[in-house]
């Protein structure tokens, strides 16, 4: 019997210096992509792929994310004394759509760090990862397609995407052996090995992971036994690489488009493209993007 998925962690408690001045007083996980938080994406994203139960890894100054998700009395009532129905449904919504539990990370000590602080909440059981930060655009769910390989292994599985040599060295990498699945060769690997942030000429391969994970609990003894390592902080990728030890993990090249929206450039381009798919804002937007001297 493969134990289900219940439980997602949100690791949000790093210091967005790519994003300074911006996240000097406000959670980049609060910067709005058209005008959801990038955060409420992966929380979407998980409540899609059947996963409710959420727990938030924040830091100093990352009060807005409680708030976000938290009841707004104060604004639901003017909204209703108002009569603004859509606007009233849209913030109810939000703190409706989820149970959610909150852990605290003291020190940005890495991601690795960042998971660990979770593992009372987790408890002994499997659950995924989502940084939200990256942001997946699929028709089905990055998380549920990773969960779809999980309950078929039994094993962890982390997603990956392939990415130019000239930007390896920013990613986790791994080296991996293709291998069939529903009679298809070109999506899952069985990981051999991974590396963080290696420099382009000694990259395993171009397959770099991305921030979705489905992890077993077994990944908490391996963040407890590494040492700090890239950067000085205690990588995640390092701990996944110590359970490979004990356990396979395998890796999914998943169906969609991510941006990587904790990088100026790529949300700017989350923020042009979801803008344009607006059945709201689309059409004018795009008017509007014709007519500029490009
Ligand atoms: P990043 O590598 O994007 O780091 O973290 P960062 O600090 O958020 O941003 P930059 O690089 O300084 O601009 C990836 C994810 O891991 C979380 C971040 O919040 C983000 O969701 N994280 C990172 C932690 O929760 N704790 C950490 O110590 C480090």
């Amino acid at each position: 019997m493969i134990a289900k998925v219940r439980k997602a962690v949100f690791p949000a408690a790093g210091l967005g210096t790519r994003f300074l001045p911006a996240t000097k007083a406000q959670p980049k996980e609060m910067l709005p992509v058209v005008d959801k938080p990038l955060i409420q994406y992966g929380v979407e994203e998980a409540m899609q792929s059947g996963v409710q139960n959420i727990i938030i890894v924040t830091g100093r100054g990352k009060s807005a994310i409680e708030d976000h998700f938290d009841v707004s009395f104060e604004l639901e009532h003017l909204l209703e004394t108002r009569h603004k129905r859509d606007l009233l449904a849209t913030v109810r919504a939000i703190s409706d759509m989820i149970d959610v539990s909150y852990v605290r990370q003291k020190e940005a000590l890495g991601l690795g760090h960042a998971v660990l602080r979770a593992k009372e909440l987790v408890g002994h059981e499997p659950f995924a990862v989502i940084l939200s930060d990256d942001i997946i655009d699929g028709d089905t769910p990055c998380l549920r397609q990773l969960l779809d390989i999980y309950e078929f292994y039994n094993a962890p599985v982390v997603a990956l995407m392939e990415v130019p040599r000239d930007s390896i060295s920013s990613y986790g990498v791994v080296d991996a052996e293709p291998i069939s699945h529903n009679g298809g060769k070109d999506r899952l690997y069985r990981i051999r090995n991974m590396v963080e942030k290696p420099k382009a000429s000694e990259a395993p391969s171009n397959l770099a992971i991305i921030g979705r994970y489905v992890l077993t609990p077994e990944v908490f003894t391996s963040l407890d036994a590494v040492e700090p390592g890239s950067g000085g902080e205690i990588q995640l990728t390092d701990g996944l690489k110590h359970v490979l030890r004990s356990r396979p993990i395998y890796g999914y090249r998943f169906e969609g488009k991510r941006y990587d929206a904790g990088d100026k450039l790529g949300f700017l381009q989350a923020t042009v493209e979801f803008a344009l798919k607006r059945h709201d804002l689309g059409e004018a937007f795009r008017a509007y993007l014709k007519n500029l001297p490009l």
